[in-house]
């Protein structure tokens, strides 16, 4: 796939999508949204593909936030489309059957936080900074930040990021959960396709799965979601991979996964 704003590569059954425009830290204008939306609802759709990563193009960003020049102009009307997009792009993310991790390689700011946080789970390199520094424009996070941030750190870390606009170093974040892991800047994408890799070799079908009664159960009361999991699991035993992957256990060798 070509992009003016994004790289989009594979290899095996790992796909990486690096955001594109180092000379303004990657900074999310209304073309870049565009093209993710384009990637995402195209991955999709490749069953060859079983996990995504998402980078920033350079070494001193991942997303450095929503475009401020592009937004500058904006009235009412516009501010509330371009939220819209957002977090419809973000949602797109966030639904994708296939998992998705964010490679943070640096400033994630604002849309960029957001953008983060609506993968999977977040590893970081050292020198990566967080933050939603919205407040600090006259404005609020509008793409998902004021409640995923609290869904992922509880609510009174993301008060006081949110509120404040601090921004919080790679230790930092580990700490209260915002990030799985924290490796050498130069470490980062050897350590995103390694975890990835370890995904890749799971069934498919329990990986995407599982992804669905996380996503799906986290937005409904427990026995709901216990109900709903319990049918996804159901389900499992319908599959070849299912009979695959315990026969390959009692016949202690590795599991060779279809899909099916
Ligand atoms: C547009 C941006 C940008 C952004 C950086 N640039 N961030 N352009 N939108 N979000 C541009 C700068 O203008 C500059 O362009 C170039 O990138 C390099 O940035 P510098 O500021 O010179 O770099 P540095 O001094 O190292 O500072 C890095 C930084 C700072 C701390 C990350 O750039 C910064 O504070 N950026 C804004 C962060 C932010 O407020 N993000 C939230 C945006 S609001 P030139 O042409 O001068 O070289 C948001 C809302 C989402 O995300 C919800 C919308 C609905």
């Amino acid at each position: 796939m070509e992009f003016q704003n994004l790289i989009y590569e594979s290899s095996g059954a790992i796909a990486v999508v690096t955001i594109n425009r180092p000379k303004v830290l990657n900074a999310l204008n209304k073309a870049v949204l565009q093209e993710l939306d384009q990637a995402f609802a195209a991955i999709a759709e490749m069953r060859e593909i079983a996990v995504v990563i998402v980078t920033g193009a350079g070494e001193k960003s991942f997303v450095a936030g929503a475009d401020i020049a592009e937004m500058s102009a904006y009235g009412i009307a516009e501010a509330r489309a371009f939220s819209r997009l957002g977090q419809q792009v973000f949602n797109r993310i966030e639904e994708l059957p296939q998992p998705v991790i964010a490679a943070v390689n640096g400033y994630a700011l604002g849309g960029g936080c957001e953008l983060a946080m609506a993968c999977d789970f977040r590893i970081a390199a050292q020198n990566a900074r967080f933050g939603q520094p919205e407040v600090s424009l006259g404005v609020i996070a509008g793409f998902g930040g004021t409640q995923r941030l609290p869904r992922l750190v509880g609510r009174g870390m993301a008060a006081q990021l949110l509120y404040s606009g601090d921004m919080i170093g790679s230790d930092e974040a580990l700490r209260i959960g915002l990030v799985n892991k924290v490796v050498a800047a130069e470490a980062l994408m050897d350590e995103a396709k390694a975890i990835a890799g370890r995904i890749a070799a799971a069934g498919p079908l329990s990986v995407i799965a599982s992804k669905a009664a996380l996503r799906e159960g986290s937005n409904m009361d427990l026995k709901r979601a216990l109900a709903y999991e319990r049918e996804l699991f159901a389900a499992g035993f319908a599959t070849a991979d299912q009979k695959e992957g315990m026969a390959a256990f009692l016949q202690k060798r590795k599991a060779n996964f279809q899909g099916r």
